[in-house]
């Protein structure tokens, strides 16, 4: 089976005061979260589609799905509780596909931020071809800017050669069981620090295969990113 899960249990604190978490706010005239799942409908691959969400926002998620997706495409979404972090919310959705449909040897899933709807469907595509060849991918675009490392934030400690440099992005896809197994062999600890589903299989030793991502697929982090991402809706539609 090919499942996405597609994050949407953040709080969206960057994001400043607004009513209502990041992945529920509207660009164009829609939610963002329901222009990602629409991006994720579009490919019939997938068997199902799970969301998850802070418990208090689950309702107003099913609310959105009832109103914008017809109801024949929405057979295939289930929404359920996140966790306390990003990587507790990809496990808790992986939990609800073991206690509902059992996990199989070959299944993966395709994990995606809520909160980056310009995600292409060859981005989706080459996820699930790579994670069925290779068990593992991280969605990356080449550093353009020279990339600095200081370990006190006031002097430089590293100046890595940017050519070899990439800005992850979404998706990262899994081998369902290799995902779980590599999770659980975590320490309490490490679990704390690896706040990044790839690097659970980069610090185990595990090969992650890279996918070309794209400039546009960006996160909506900040007051700015919501503007940006108004822009780039905008943009679309004047385009058509
Ligand atoms: N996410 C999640 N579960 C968490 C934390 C984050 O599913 N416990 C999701 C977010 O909803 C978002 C994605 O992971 O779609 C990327 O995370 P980020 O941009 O950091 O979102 P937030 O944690 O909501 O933002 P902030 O750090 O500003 O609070």
């Amino acid at each position: 089976m090919i499942y996405a899960e597609i994050l949407a249990g953040g709080k969206g604190t960057r994001m400043g005061n607004t009513e209502m978490p990041k992945q529920f706010l509207s660009i164009g005239n829609k939610p963002v979260i329901v222009h990602t799942l629409e991006m994720f409908l579009l490919n019939s691959r997938f068997n199902k589609i799970i969301i998850v969400t802070p418990k208090q926002w689950i309702q107003h998620t099913n609310d959105l799905i009832n109103k914008h997706i017809p109801k024949d495409a929405a057979e295939k979404i289930c929404v359920c509780e996140g966790g306390k972090d990003r990587n507790q919310s990809i496990m808790n959705g992986i939990k609800y596909i073991e206690s509902n449909y059992g996990i199989n040897e070959d299944d993966v899933i395709v994990t995606h931020d809520a909160v980056r709807p310009f995600l292409t469907h060859r981005i989706i595509e080459e996820n699930i071809d790579m994670a069925l060849e290779c068990g593992a991918t991280d969605t990356v675009v080449p550093a353009f800017d020279t990339i600095v490392e200081s370990k006190n934030g006031e002097f430089i400690t590293e100046i890595p050669i940017r050519d070899f440099m990439y800005q992850g992005q979404t998706p990262q896809s899994f081998n369902i069981n290799k995902l779980t197994k590599l999770y659980n062999s975590l320490t309490e600890e490490e679990k704390i620090i690896l706040t990044d589903a790839a690097k659970i299989f980069v610090v185990k030793g595990e090969k992650v295969k890279l996918v070309q991502g794209e400039v546009f697929n960006i996160k909506i982090t900040t007051q700015y990113d919501l503007k940006l991402a108004n822009a780039l809706i905008k943009g679309d539609k004047d385009d058509k």
